[in-house]
């Protein structure tokens, strides 16, 4: 049985939902067929992170360095990210969720974009927990659009050099609207980060399990989270027996929706 502590939640969980096309090759499928059996676990997990309470979750749906891929890929992973957001819009709104965008946009196509801004449009003001799909995402980019924009700013009288601190980069990044990941999970099996939320998992926990993607259940993630419960955050300082005097994150906790009565979560 894993427990989860309501009280100790992470705000940004981040995922990098990495093995779609092994889980396919396993069984002598198209890839395509793993990054559909993909969009069901994206489903469980948006649910479970809803229902546990959590501020924010970031997926990593398809990162700038994925357009490389094959274009028949391609098209089926824009065709199935339309279909989740129809599919979903309903179940988005009802649970009051937030739904946000952080990547190259302008590079997506229209199939997508007419279903992904106006969802977008209608649940900016939902409070409850806030989905980031990464799309067209490349933590080294937004880093580099970061910069530009700071370098524009100074170029027109706008901002003083000496002004330039880690906080003002984190204020262009749109990854880190909803604060920095306290956790990171990698499925798949591989232990990199791929381009993912590169300035702001500086001090991320970092939890990795072979499980692919489309296997990934509410139980792994109750697990994940149950992993990064355990741990002592320490950002650089000494020991501390108060945890939440060391943390750096600029987010407000959310409020647990639904702990048990002695803040455990048994799942
Ligand atoms: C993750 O699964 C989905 C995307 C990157 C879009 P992969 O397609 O990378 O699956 P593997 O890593 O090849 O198994
Ligand atoms: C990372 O997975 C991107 C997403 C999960 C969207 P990749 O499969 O693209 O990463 P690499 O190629 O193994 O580093
Ligand atoms: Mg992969």
């Amino acid at each position: 049985m894993t427990y989860v502590d309501a009280r100790n939640l992470p705000h940004h969980v981040g995922i990098i939902m990495d093995g779609n096309g092994r889980w396919a090759e396993l069984r002598g499928e198209p890839r395509e067929a793993g990054h559909k059996a993909g969009s069901a676990a994206v489903r469980r997990v948006v649910r479970a992170a809803r229902r546990l309470g959590l501020t924010a979750l970031t997926l990593y749906a398809f990162s700038e360095q994925n357009w490389a891929r094959p274009s028949g890929e391609v098209d089926a992973l824009m065709g199935l990210l339309r279909e989740f957001l129809v599919s979903e819009r309903g179940e988005i709104l009802q649970h009051e969720i937030r739904l946000v965008a952080i990547g190259e946009l302008d590079r997506l196509p229209e199939i997508v974009r007419e279903s992904l801004d106006p969802l977008r449009g209608a649940s900016a003001e939902n409070r409850k927990m806030t989905l980031a799909l990464a799309l067209s995402y490349g933590g080294q980019e937004e880093i580099a659009r970061a910069t530009r924009e700071i370098a524009m700013d100074v170029r027109d009288g706008k901002l003083d050099p000496a002004s330039i601190d880690v906080r003002a980069l984190a204020s262009r990044m749109p990854s880190l609207g909803v604060g920095e990941p306290d956790l990171i999970i990698r499925t798949g099996g591989e232990h990199r980060l791929s381009n993912f939320l590169l300035y702001g998992a500086a001090y991320a926990e970092l939890a990795f399990t072979d499980v692919l993607w489309p296997d990934f259940t509410e139980v792994d993630f109750f697990e994940a989270i149950a992993s990064y419960q355990r741990r002592e955050r320490r950002f650089g300082r000494v020991l501390s027996r108060d945890a939440s005097s060391v943390s750096p994150s600029s987010v407000t906790p959310g409020a647990p929706l639904c702990p048990d009565t002695d803040g455990a979560m048994r799942v």
